[in-house]
């Protein structure tokens, strides 16, 4: 692809990230991960994955340097920031709590959880999209079937799945966090 569309500014732009600097450590990382694949833009979900891992969520200048990497437009890899909801577009708590609401866990009680968890953490559970406490340690956002709906309400902690969440096991859920 012609080097010049590795300039094209994003039509819809993430969060300026002003401090951005890739370590040599993460560039490696990418490069590497470059080497799996037989085209440099099948890289692109893992090299998203990696500045996701580095930097808690994906920047508009992390965007123009992996599709720079992958000699891509930062449009190709915008799009896949906005696609896919495991991409953060902005920074997320540490402990990030993420409450199916599809129709299964929706009558088994998501909302009543989800409610729950804004309650204790002091968020409101009525605004839209993920809600961060001040401290930056806690998100609480609805997400769609994460696929465990005959054991619903469920819900994921960070990477760990939680089944048949009840109002009790959300509070040692918590407290396992330090809540
Ligand atoms: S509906 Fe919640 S996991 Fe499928």
């Amino acid at each position: 692809m012609n080097e010049s569309h590795t300039t094209e500014p994003i039509p819809n732009a993430l969060l300026s990230q002003p401090d951005f600097a890739v370590p040599a450590a993460l560039a490696a990382e990418a490069d590497e991960l470059i080497t799996h694949y037989p085209v440099k833009r099948s890289a692109s979900l893992m090299l998203l994955h990696a500045f996701q891992d580095h930097f808690g969520y994906i920047s508009q200048q992390a965007v123009v340097w992996i599709a720079a990497r992958l000699e891509l437009a930062p449009i190709n890899i915008y799009e896949l920031v906005t696609f896919y909801p495991m991409f953060h577009q902005k920074p997320v708590g540490k402990c990030h709590l993420k409450i199916c609401r599809t129709l299964s866990c929706a009558l088994g009680g998501a909302y009543e959880l989800h409610e729950h968890f804004c309650k204790k953490l002091g968020l409101d559970a009525k605004a839209h999209g993920p809600q961060t406490t001040g401290d930056g340690k806690y998100t609480v956002e609805f997400v769609e079937c994460l696929a465990g709906c005959g054991t619903a309400p469920v819900m994921m902690c960070n990477d760990t799945f939680h089944e048949g969440v009840s109002l009790k096991k959300a509070d040692e859920i918590l407290k396992g966090r330090g809540q």
